[in-house]
């Protein structure tokens, strides 16, 4: 076990260099299977999740050479389609080798997922979509079971908007007969990385990014070379930190597009963003007006950053309220960050935060992986030295954070606990 020491109150400066989205990733890594070949995927981030679904496709017989942040997955060797569950259960994004397996061997058997425990996290738009392709799917000793003599292209609405729902029908249905039509699609930023993926990989994918994508199913996919997008929401808790700590930084190898509802978020506070073409600098000088959040669907405010917006928004100036529209449970992490002086209240879907002059360092604990953030973004903030405990979660999504952090002048050190 590993905590974090963190000696905060230091304005952030300098340059950091943003990684590969994980939520790409997980989803592109898993899909390579479709090729049934050989993939080089660029740009993968050196984080626990991408090596847990690399482990995976090793356990199935795939072939698979990580080096630096490239990987060269082989799979022509395939030797089962059954998933072990102390695999799976790691994280959420094991659901995608439902989509991959069965598009690609019209069989998958996968341990129902892992992953943050943000309330009721359910997978039936996933299963709609993969019965609507012509699929049988049951669900018994814990393990998704799907089968298919061949699947069929439809038209399939979507009852909410699910970046997995999308991403796993996209991945069965791009070797279906026929055209598959996605309505009600999630339209983030890795919907669009892991479409382009795939038609780099020869399938024929129209309108990822808006709410209707058309898969043309084709019958063979061939090996491709691919490097995914920046990852969102590290940039975001990287300018986030920037504000937090009322610092100068470049947030480096972004798509500034990517960023817009955060941005606009951090202008109405009073920040200054500075878009560049592939940078975003951050300089926050005085202490940021209170503002209210919204978390939806991808363009509007990220859920994965309303944990370090918390810190913000927690020392700011007048009343701020959080509303939570994507997860029900996503409010686990203010207790902790109380410990540290925020001054917030949790009310249903909400939390009413009050913001105080500054934080202060204190002992805490990582509930999940973007709470494990605002907590390394509030130790930074606050004044005096803060714990951070339960790194795993942390460790499960951001690449070498502590580094990044002491490049910025931050004084953060992991120990052994
Ligand atoms: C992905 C992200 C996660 C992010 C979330 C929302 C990955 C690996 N994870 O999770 O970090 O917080 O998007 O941006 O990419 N839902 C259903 N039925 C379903 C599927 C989802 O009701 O079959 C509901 C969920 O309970 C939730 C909402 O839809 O309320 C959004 O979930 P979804 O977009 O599917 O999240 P994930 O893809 O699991």
């Amino acid at each position: 076990m590993e905590k974090f020491i963190v000696h905060g109150g230091t304005p952030l400066h300098g340059r950091v260099k943003i990684s590969g989205a994980k939520n790409s990733a997980v989803a592109i890594i898993p899909a390579a299977i479709l090729s049934g070949s050989r993939c080089v995927v660029s740009n993968i981030p050196r984080i626990n999740d991408t090596i847990y679904i690399m482990d995976m496709l090793e356990n199935i017989g795939i072939g698979v050479d990580f080096k630096g942040n490239t990987v060269y997955i082989d799979s022509s060797g395939i030797k089962s389609t059954y998933i072990p569950a102390n695999l799976a259960n790691r994280l959420r994004a094991s659901y995608y080798f439902v989509g991959a397996l069965l598009g690609r061997y019209k069989e998958a058997h996968v341990p129902l997922p892992g992953g943050c425990n943000i309330g009721v996290r359910p997978i039936d738009q996933h299963i709609k979509g993969f019965r609507s392709l012509g699929a049988e799917v049951y669900i018994e000793h814990g393990i998704i079971n799907a089968k298919a003599d061949k699947l069929v292209g439809t038209n399939i609405y979507l009852d909410v908007v699910s970046v997995g729902a999308t991403i796993n029908i996209m991945l069965a249905a791009c070797m279906a007969e026929g055209m598959t039509v996605i309505e009600n699609a999630a339209k983030e930023p890795h919907v669009v990385d892991v479409a382009n993926f795939l038609n780099a990989m020869g399938a024929s994918i129209r309108g990822a990014g808006t709410d209707v994508i058309k898969i043309k199913g084709v019958s063979e996919l061939k090996p491709c070379e691919y490097s995914i997008i920046p990852d969102q929401i590290e940039a975001g808790t990287f300018m986030i930190a920037a504000a937090s700590t009322r610092g100068d930084v470049l947030v480096d190898d972004v798509i500034p597009t990517h960023m817009e509802p955060l941005t606009a978020k951090l202008r109405e506070m009073g920040v200054t963003v500075e878009e560049g073409e592939n940078s975003i600098r951050v300089v926050c000088k005085e202490r940021t007006k209170a503002t209210d959040i919204k978390t939806l669907p991808y363009p509007g405010f990220p859920t994965d950053l309303q944990q370090p917006m918390a810190v913000l928004l927690g020392v700011s100036r007048g009343t701020s309220i959080i509303t939570e529209n994507v997860w029900e449970s996503r409010f686990k992490y203010i207790d902790e960050l109380k410990r540290m002086g925020l001054n917030a209240k949790v009310e249903g879907r909400s939390a009413i935060i009050e913001g105080v002059e500054s934080l202060s360092g204190a002992e805490v604990s990582a509930t999940d992986l973007r709470a494990g953030a605002a907590m390394v973004v509030a130790a930074l903030t606050a004044k005096g030295v803060s714990e951070v405990h339960n790194l795993k979660h942390i460790d499960r999504g951001y690449e070498s954070i502590e580094k990044k952090f002491i490049q910025l002048g931050g004084d953060i050190v992991r120990v052994k606990e």
